[in-house]
């Protein structure tokens, strides 16, 4: 099995972190990967903010909200909380608003994926307190956050389980995430969309 493809079938979005911390390097490496992705019309509109400095973490944690469905069950417990954040940004005199949450999508992926492959896990935050945020990293006008990735080596292995009838992730009692994720066959086609095919 190629090794992206590994990773997509392993990753599990990840909420508690060992406190081991990342070096620079790799974090270097994971924006590297984000600004690679696939482009809109190649615009690249979108910057990247690393924050691993520990004071600045603690301010931004309680401006994050985890794991809606299951509240605050999800939320990372004091010590294991991440170990670092790559804040997505947008550039508005680079961007067609049309086409950048594309960008977005694309670059994140990137990034949680080349994360995963060197064991960090990630959670792709968007449920988060924008303009506090803003104010805490002296946003520019001309920047606009769009996402937050929290990253830390990982505490935990959520499991994929097969879908029944609800997108609902849940904790089971030993406190270990079970993540749904619908059939291939309820949602693949070949040539036809009137008849499944597995
Ligand atoms: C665009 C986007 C926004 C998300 N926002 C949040 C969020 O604000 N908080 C959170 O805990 N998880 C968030 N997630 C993670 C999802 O809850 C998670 O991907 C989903 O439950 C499936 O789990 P999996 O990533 O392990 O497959 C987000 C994921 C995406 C793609």
């Amino acid at each position: 099995m190629s090794s992206v493809y590994r990773a997509i079938i392993q990753r599990r979005t990840i909420r508690r972190f060992k406190q081991k911390k990342i070096p620079r390097s790799l974090l270097k490496k994971l924006v590297n990967a984000g600004r690679l992705a696939p482009s809109a019309a190649n615009l690249q509109p979108l910057e990247f903010l690393v924050i691993d400095k520990k004071e600045l973490r603690e301010r931004l944690f309680p401006y994050l909200n985890w794991a809606g469905y299951i509240s605050p069950l999800g939320n990372p417990p004091v010590g294991k909380r991440p170990t670092a954040y790559i804040l997505i940004l947008i550039n508005k005199k680079k961007e067609n608003p049309l086409f950048t949450p594309y960008d977005v999508g694309a670059s994140a992926e990137n990034i949680i994926l080349t994360a995963w492959e060197l064991g960090i896990g990630t959670c792709w935050v968007k449920s988060l307190d924008r303009e506090k945020i803003s104010a805490l990293i002296n946003l520019p006008k001309n920047l606009i956050l769009d996402s937050v990735l929290a990253l830390g080596y990982r505490d935990e292995m959520p499991r994929l389980e097969v879908w029944r009838n609800s997108v609902k992730y849940w904790k089971d009692k030993a406190g270990c995430l079970h993540v749904p994720k619908r059939r291939l066959s309820d949602v693949l086609h070949i040539n036809s969309l009137s008849s499944s095919i597995l």
